[in-house]
């Protein structure tokens, strides 16, 4: 079968290159000459581990190609699917610009009956509109089915998340669709993946409420942290304890400096602008999108707290930039908030990250912050060094040669990667989010 995916994003390369894998002859197109090119050379335009192996060994068995070409994809194709950016707009609404155009576009080109599966996270409703689009446009007298597919894959684990996913969703009208779609899948019914099939607006809020659900755990745990760092509890073994309920689950329940990524910060306040909408307001998601503002603030408390309140001049460290750790994405990433906060107060910044630099120096160039090429030279002559996000590889930093390096022995580990006892022990002045930092009686 051959099928079309419109967008090179992280869900439409993945996706893309997962259905080559599962047998589909795949073209994904995109508009942006750019991109193509650079997938053309056998590069990847974002970091992603296992997607350039995963890609290289479909190109090279002749299954998957990479076009702007959306006219002779679409021609060629039985299913098309939809994998356009849909980012907030400034009232938080998703921007449906993307998905709209192609809509547009997919109405003059269809010529045979085709299946058009989005995968695009958007509103409830947008599936039916897309297909009213396309039947009020179309050039050809053809019919067009639409199916809700929404994807639940992670950055950082995006390859492993699309080939063995825990469950796969379908929304449609159409059993014909249904059909088609559940046959591109069957890689996936071998190894007894779950199938959800429902309808379009049910397939569309499936994927805001897992987010939001997750995003609403993540926010919950970080108050508990706070309120521990309050009374004197350890979230740490609260979180453990709680998560061996199994109603509760031990996943999504690790405290920090609150999400970031191109998904959850998104999502929530599309979630939650849906919700007014309709005047059905979601006020528990409205208040996970403030408490996880209010979280990346408290992050800029900690590290000012640790300098006695006084940051200006003082050389911090920030080890890790991107939104969490396996990814160049910084997108609403935490460090945004504490860069800004503390340039703004007159700090002088160095920052190290194993793969977000680049992208960093287009928010943040060379003349704002001193970018290093390791933990230990960004620790060097630094009032504090701080970890923002926690790559494996400041899980098990030298501490004493940090020590040796910093201008003071303050360190915020904002997300506890650390044994505080051991680190207060090594002589710094440390401080975590939600753990008892003094020594046990
Ligand atoms: C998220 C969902 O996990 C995916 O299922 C979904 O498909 C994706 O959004 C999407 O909508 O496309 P992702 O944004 O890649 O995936 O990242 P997560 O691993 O979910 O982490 C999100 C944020 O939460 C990160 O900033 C991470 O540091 C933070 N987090 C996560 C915590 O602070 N604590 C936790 O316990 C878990």
């Amino acid at each position: 079968m051959h099928i079309t995916v419109v967008g090179t994003g992280y869900v439409g390369l993945v996706a893309g290159a997962g259905l080559a894998d599962f047998g589909m002859h795949v073209i994904c197109v995109d508009k942006i000459q750019e991109k193509i090119d650079i997938l053309n050379s056998g590069e990847i335009p974002f970091y992603e581990p296992g997607l350039k192996e995963l890609v290289d060994r479909n190109v090279a068995n002749k299954r998957l190609s990479f076009s702007t070409d959306l006219r002779s994809a679409v021609e060629q194709s039985l299913a098309i699917f939809i994998a356009v950016g849909t980012p907030s707009d400034e009232k938080g609404r998703a921007d449906l610009s993307a998905v709209e155009e192609l809509a547009h576009d997919l109405a003059q080109i269809v010529n045979d009956y085709k299946v058009i599966v989005t995968k695009s996270t958007v509103p409830v409703g947008t599936n039916r509109w897309i297909k009213s689009i396309i039947d009020k446009e179309k050039k050809n007298p053809v019919e067009i089915d639409i199916v809700s597919n929404p994807e639940f894959l992670r950055e950082g684990s995006a390859v492993e998340d699309f080939m063995r996913p825990n469950r796969v969703v379908l929304g449609s009208d159409s059993q014909r669709a249904l059909a088609i779609v559940k046959d591109i899948y069957r890689p996936l019914y071998l190894i007894e993946t779950p199938f959800v099939i429902t309808g379009l607006e049910t397939a569309e809020m499936i994927k805001y409420a897992s987010n939001a659900f997750l995003a609403t755990k993540i926010s919950f745990i970080n108050e508990i942290a706070n309120l521990c760092e309050a009374v004197g509890a350890d979230v740490h073994q609260v979180a453990k304890a709680m998560g061996l309920d199994r109603r509760i689950g031990p996943k999504f329940l690790h405290p920090g400096p609150g999400f970031g990524g191109s998904c959850f910060p998104k999502d929530t306040l599309a979630l939650a602008q849906l919700g007014r909408d309709y005047e059905s307001p979601i006020r528990i998601v409205e208040t996970v999108i403030e408490v996880n503002n209010a979280q990346k603030e408290r992050m800029v408390e900690k590290i000012v707290n640790l300098l006695d309140g006084n940051v200006k001049d003082k050389t911090i460290a920030l080890l890790g930039l991107s939104f969490k750790p396996n990814t160049s994405d910084i997108r609403e990433a935490p460090s945004i908030t504490i860069v800004k906060r503390l340039l703004d107060r007159g700090a002088k910044i160095r920052a190290y990250d194993p793969v977000a630099i680049d992208e960093f120096k287009k928010l943040f160039p060379e003349t704002l912050i001193t970018y290093c090429e390791d933990a230990y030279s960004t620790a060097e002559g630094a009032d504090v060094v701080v970890i923002v996000t926690e790559w494996n590889e400041f899980r098990n930093l030298d501490l004493k040669r940090i020590k040796d390096v910093v201008k003071k022995p303050n360190l915020a580990d904002l997300r506890n990667v650390y044994d505080p006892i051991k680190v207060k022990n090594l002589g710094f002045k440390y401080t975590c989010v939600g753990r008892i930092v003094k020594e046990p009686h």
